[in-house]
């Protein structure tokens, strides 16, 4: 199962598989009106009556074919509204506004010792400043990132007090501040979805959550593909979209590939396996998949430099008769390593015929 993949030059994300989510977070539309609540029904009058948007957007592709439009011009509309009323008293998207503190005596920000903290939502400084967190390369990776913050914790005076949409809305307007463009269909209460929408800068997403748009099969054991063999060009049994990730069966065995070719690249994903009825271990997981890179005929299987994603060999390399050198941590691997069920993140690296794979 593939979540993410993203390719850099272009961002790939793929992931494989059903995601189980938490359901730990209530969202609380039904009880009664609370600060948030009103605060952004009072944004509503502020700055709906004021402004239509009209919406007949052309959505821009990426270099696959891809959407990378997440919200609409209306939703972010909406979201300005409820963001000036619900959050603007501690944070602004202003781009000319003041950013870190501010003087006690505008009323604005959070009170910490002598000044109010005060906190600017747009640019590279707040958007991809750094996660601290292992696999995750910036702290907003991902809209779901910046969403599950916002609608757990926020406003703080009222935490999680706002109902989806609003998170939604809210959510959209920080992408339109922060330079994301605008499409046809607006953000939805669909984690899986929004798991697939990289905020990385410089990435194209290799995955759309919906189809297999961008890519290509070659399905089939000891075949080149149709009509020179007896290859399946469609994805067959073999890849499924399931939830929003790419479902690798494994049946029959076959690959899938990006209808670009890529040689510097940043490769970005996220994949897990998923546990068979009655493993008891990981040790009894004899999953098999990889990275098949640098192809130049299409055949299952091909020559090619291959990172392995095979239980217990994942990142490191099978060259397949090719000469090369490298070198591999082992212990870090066994470290970054998460179980069955879990989902791990890949990233590979490719800069002029070397390749650092973690
Ligand atoms: C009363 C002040 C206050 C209000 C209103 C408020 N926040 Fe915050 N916000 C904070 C504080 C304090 C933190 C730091 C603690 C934390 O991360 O929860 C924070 C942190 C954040 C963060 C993470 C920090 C960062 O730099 O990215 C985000 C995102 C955020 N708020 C979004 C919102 C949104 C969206 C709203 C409106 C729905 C909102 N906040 C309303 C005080 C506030």
């Amino acid at each position: 199962m593939y979540r993410l993949i993203t390719v850099s030059m272009l961002v790939l994300a793929i992931a494989i598989g059903g995601y189980t989510q938490t359901k730990r977070l209530a969202t609380n539309s039904s009880s009664s009106p609370s600060y948030g609540k009103a605060q952004a029904e009072r944004g509503k009058t502020v700055y709906s009556s004021t402004k239509r948007v009209v919406s007949n957007a052309t959505e821009q592709l990426n270099s696959l074919g891809i959407s990378q439009a997440y919200y609409t011009e209306s939703q972010a509309e909406r979201g300005k509204a409820y963001f000036y009323a619900a959050c603007g008293v501690c944070h602004t998207a202003d781009p000319k506004s003041q950013n870190g503190t501010m003087d006690t005596a505008t009323g604005l920000g959070w009170h910490r010792g002598p000044v109010n903290s005060y906190g600017l939502f747009v640019g590279d400084a707040w958007l991809a400043s750094a996660s601290g967190v292992p696999g995750r390369p910036q702290r907003w990776d991902t809209v779901a990132d910046l969403y599950n913050k916002v609608r757990t914790t926020q406003p703080a005076y009222d935490v999680a007090g706002l109902s989806t949409q609003e998170y939604l809305d809210i959510v959209a307007y920080l992408l339109k501040q922060n330079g994301l463009p605008s499409g046809k269909e607006e953000l939805k209460n669909d984690l899986n979805q929004m798991r697939n929408m990289t905020l990385d800068k410089g990435f194209e997403r290799l995955f759309n959550g919906k189809d297999l748009t961008g890519w290509g099969f070659v399905v089939g054991p000891n075949c080149k593909p149709a009509p020179e063999g007896c290859g399946g060009t469609t994805p067959g049994t073999t890849f499924k979209i399931k939830d929003g990730t790419v479902l690798n069966t494994g049946s029959p065995h076959g690959y899938m590939y990006p209808q670009k070719k890529f040689w510097n690249f940043t490769l970005r994903l996220q994949y897990r396996f998923e546990p068979y009825e009655g493993m008891e271990s990981d040790d009894d997981l004899f999953t098999n998949t990889g990275y098949l890179l640098f192809i130049t005929k299409h055949d299952v299987w091909p020559r090619t430099l291959e990172v392995q994603g095979k239980n217990d060999f994942e990142m490191s390399l099978a060259m397949g008769g090719n000469e090369s050198t490298y070198t591999f941590d082992d212990a870090a691997r066994i470290r970054a390593r998460k179980p069955a069920g879990q989902w791990n993140s890949v990233e590979i690296v490719s800069k002029d015929g070397q390749l650092w794979t973690t």
